[in-house]
């Protein structure tokens, strides 16, 4: 029989080394390296610690090879929650035996959104739903749904820190769901290290799905981020559960957004919208209504995009304060969207409109507290700085729609007449949009606005090829 070789794993990124070192040759953290317990592997879910030869074949064929047409199938098998914005980015609810991770820092609402997906699924009676409460106390979370009015019959909670006494609760209770909250603070009795660590995390987490695949329980682990957006510690438990979903939003912004990052069994990049409010989260039905609400007339700095947000259109209002730096270096502070891009976009207006805006002060944010990663809000970026670097409001009910390339040209962008139709809806009279894309842009309006009735007045569509045609009223 080979000898089992011991392993070593660094407890702040789980590079795994094979002696024992002071420093992490992978992330330079110092004496965040620890023994793993190599007896406590027989069975678990971890890697093997040693090479092939040390492989016993009898002990891991679990299945034959089958010609995958006859594999069966059960698919669609979603169960909704009843919560609309939870569910669309589940791509329909909760799968049965499944695992989902819901990430987001600390204080964002996570107990408060698993405490409602609970609810909700107690109250559909088809079997009790189980909460295990490891950062909270029992009296806490029952003070909590008092508040949000979640308090139903078949809703269990149980403060457990031992994942195996947890899923001793999953035999005894079978729940349809279970949360527990956080993954961080359970423990595994097999291995000596602290609630948190990697090897704590990643092997209660491999426990808890393999125990919710037998049971057929959908579980969802809840897990904070660090503020990079990284999962604290471990990015280990990302290849363990079936759906990774992060909760994100401004903490001092009541807006919230749930997003998929990964689903096997449905899209990704469809995105929930909450508001959190005193009675909890609520869904968000009209984004585009709340992040433009508070817009100044006549300010110059200020630009609405047509942002897609999943599969639907949002209208947000991007901000731009451009000043002269009186001296040293200029300061540059971006919120909602990618500094980087912002970097770049500043230099294209300067290279190629001769704005000044690369040398002083430059502020930019998306009002509202939302994040955009979507290029077509490039052209709303660069005609409310613009609009800032040359002290000239921009017109009110204008809508900006376009990716800018380096050489100053704007660019097509998908869904564009989703986009246009959003902002019809919202009564915006001109639509700036790519050239290419001004017919597409157009088409999409007459039916629009055949439908709405006569008296909403069909918008204009302006293409433009580049910033200098399309800011050209700024310019003078
Ligand atoms: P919580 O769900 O505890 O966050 P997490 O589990 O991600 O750490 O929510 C924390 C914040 O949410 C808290 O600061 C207060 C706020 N909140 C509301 O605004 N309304 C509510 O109804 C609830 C329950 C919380
Ligand atoms: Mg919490």
């Amino acid at each position: 029989m080979a000898k089992q070789r011991s392993v070593y794993r660094c407890q702040e990124c789980g590079e795994s080394v094979f002696r024992w070192v002071g420093q992490c040759p992978s992330c330079r953290a110092w004496g965040s390296v620890v023994e793993e317990a190599a007896s406590a592997k027989t069975g678990s879910s971890s890697w093997g610690t040693g090479g092939v030869g040390e492989i016993d074949l009898a002990f891991v064929a679990e299945d034959t090879p089958v010609p995958l047409l006859e594999v069966q199938t059960d698919e669609a098998h979603y169960r909704a929650t009843g919560l609309t914005e939870f569910d669309r980015v589940l791509g329909g609810g909760l799968v049965p035996a499944s695992a989902i991770l819901l990430g987001g820092e600390p204080g964002i609402g996570k107990s408060t959104l698993t405490l409602q997906v609970l609810h909700a699924v107690a109250e559909q009676r088809v079997g009790p739903s189980l909460l295990v409460t490891a950062e909270e106390s029992k009296e806490q979370v029952r003070v909590r749904a008092e508040r949000l009015a979640a308090l139903s019959p078949g809703f269990l909670v149980v403060a457990e820190t031992s994942v195996p006494a947890i899923i001793g609760h999953l035999h005894a209770v079978r729940p349809s769901v279970v949360v527990v909250d956080s993954i961080q603070m359970v423990r595994d009795p097999r291995f000596e290290s602290a609630a948190g660590s990697v090897v704590q995390v990643r092997e209660s987490a491999a426990l808890l799905v393999a125990a919710a695949r037998e049971l057929g329980v959908a579980v969802i682990l809840v897990g904070h981020v660090t503020k990079d957006g990284t999962l604290a510690g471990p990015r280990v438990l990302e290849h363990l559960v079936d759906v990774v979903l992060l909760f994100e939003g401004d903490r001092h912004h009541a807006f919230r957004t749930l997003r998929g990052v990964k689903n096997r069994f449905g899209p990704v990049g469809e995105l929930g919208l909450f508001d959190m409010t005193d009675r909890g989260l609520l869904p968000l039905s009209d984004a585009s209504e709340v992040f433009l609400s508070g817009r100044q007339a006549g300010v110059d700095g200020s630009a609405v995009a047509a942002a897609m947000e999943g599969r639907r259109p949002v209208l947000v209002e991007v901000q731009a304060l451009v000043s002269s730096a009186p001296s040293g270096v200029p300061r540059r502070s971006v919120t909602g969207v990618d500094p980087n891009r912002v970097n770049v976009l500043a230099g294209v207006l300067e290279k190629r409109l001769g704005l000044a805006c690369g040398r002083g002060d430059l502020y930019v944010s998306i009002a509202g507290g939302v994040r955009v990663t979507d290029p077509a809000v490039d052209l709303a970026l660069c005609a409310a700085i613009a609009s800032s670097a040359t002290g000239n409001p921009l017109p009110e009910d204008f809508v900006w729609i376009g990716e800018v390339g380096l050489g100053g040209e704007v660019r097509s962008v998908a869904a564009i007449d989703r986009r246009v139709a959003e902002a019809a809806r919202f009564g915006f009279r001109t639509i700036v949009t790519p050239a290419v894309a001004a017919e597409v842009a157009s088409r999409a309006l007459s039916s629009v606005v055949g439908e709405k009735g006569e008296e909403c007045e069909r918008p204009q569509v302006r293409g433009v090829n580049g910033l200098v045609e399309g800011l050209d009223l700024l310019l003078g």
